[in-house]
């Protein structure tokens, strides 16, 4: 982290300037990936991640984030944008560093709400709470190619599935209260069961029945990130502030469930 120091009459303000790493291929530029000086590792090595993930921890930096989408692109001929997928990759990363932030993208257009309330809880536990979201309804229009064919939702039709998507989700997450597991092996008692409830959600596109089978992560629930620009045409997800990658790990927000 760099810490400018700005004088004003009072005296010497000191701010934080906050950085993020944003892992993209071997760089962002088209043929960053030529670059004589690039990682010498396969896009497809894991060392590459979890050294450029230890390498950002050691320099302070707040967070990594990882970018995705569903389909491959038509130039890769001559650009090496692949990757790999992005959950997969943050659980590697997450056993690899200790104290960094960790944001990967998920889609909620083609996911189920259980199975990424799920993964992201898990990924959360693996971490010890350092894990976010950035939720995306994937504006790449060959993504539906992949997932039944039948062309791409509108715009608005994505975003009114990702408002239920989220509720869904953040149900799940506290389906589970913090107390629920007691993992008394003398007593033989695993959990409380009365802390653990279904959240039975029946909405347009989702019909969830729950609990999770996860228990309550360390964050309660991850942290969200919705990347954007803070325009009014940007849809902006329960009522989430369209800024550009602003998480706040330093700022975790209050755990929430508690069933009776
Ligand atoms: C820094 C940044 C990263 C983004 N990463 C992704 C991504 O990984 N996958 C994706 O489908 N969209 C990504 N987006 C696109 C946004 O999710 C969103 O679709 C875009 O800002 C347009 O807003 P709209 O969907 O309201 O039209 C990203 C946008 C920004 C600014």
């Amino acid at each position: 982290m760099i810490i400018i120091a700005v004088s004003n009459r009072v005296g010497a303000m000191k701010r934080q300037l906050h950085l993020n790493l944003f892992i993209h291929s071997r760089g962002h530029h088209e043929a960053s990936w030529r670059h004589p000086g690039s990682s010498p590792l396969a896009l497809t090595d894991i060392r590459y991640y979890q050294d450029l993930a230890c390498r950002a921890e050691a320099a302070l930096f707040d967070s990594i984030f990882l970018a995705d989408q569903l389909a491959l692109g038509d130039d890769v001929a001559q650009a090496a944008r692949t990757w790999l997928e992005p959950v997969t990759v943050l659980a590697a990363m997450a056993v690899a560093t200790s104290r960094i932030g960790m944001i990967a993208t998920a889609s909620t257009t083609y996911t189920e709400p259980f199975n990424l309330a799920r993964q992201f809880a898990s990924l959360d536990h693996i971490s010890n709470g350092r894990v976010a979201w950035n939720i995306v309804t994937s504006w790449l229009a060959t993504a539906a190619g992949n997932f039944g064919g039948t062309g791409q939702m509108s715009h608005a039709d994505r975003y009114v599935r990702a408002e239920e998507f989220m509720s869904v989700v953040k149900a799940l997450w506290d389906s589970w209260a913090d107390d629920a597991v007691i993992d008394d092996r003398a007593g033989g008692r695993y959990a409380r069961a009365d802390r653990i409830r279904p959240i039975n959600h029946k909405g347009e596109y989702y019909q969830v029945a729950g609990p999770l089978n996860v228990p309550r992560c360390p964050q309660g629930r991850p942290v969200l990130v919705q990347a954007g620009s803070p325009t009014p045409a940007a849809a902006s997800l329960h009522g989430m502030p369209r800024r550009c990658l602003r998480p706040t790990w330093r700022r975790r927000p209050p755990r929430r469930s508690t069933p009776t």
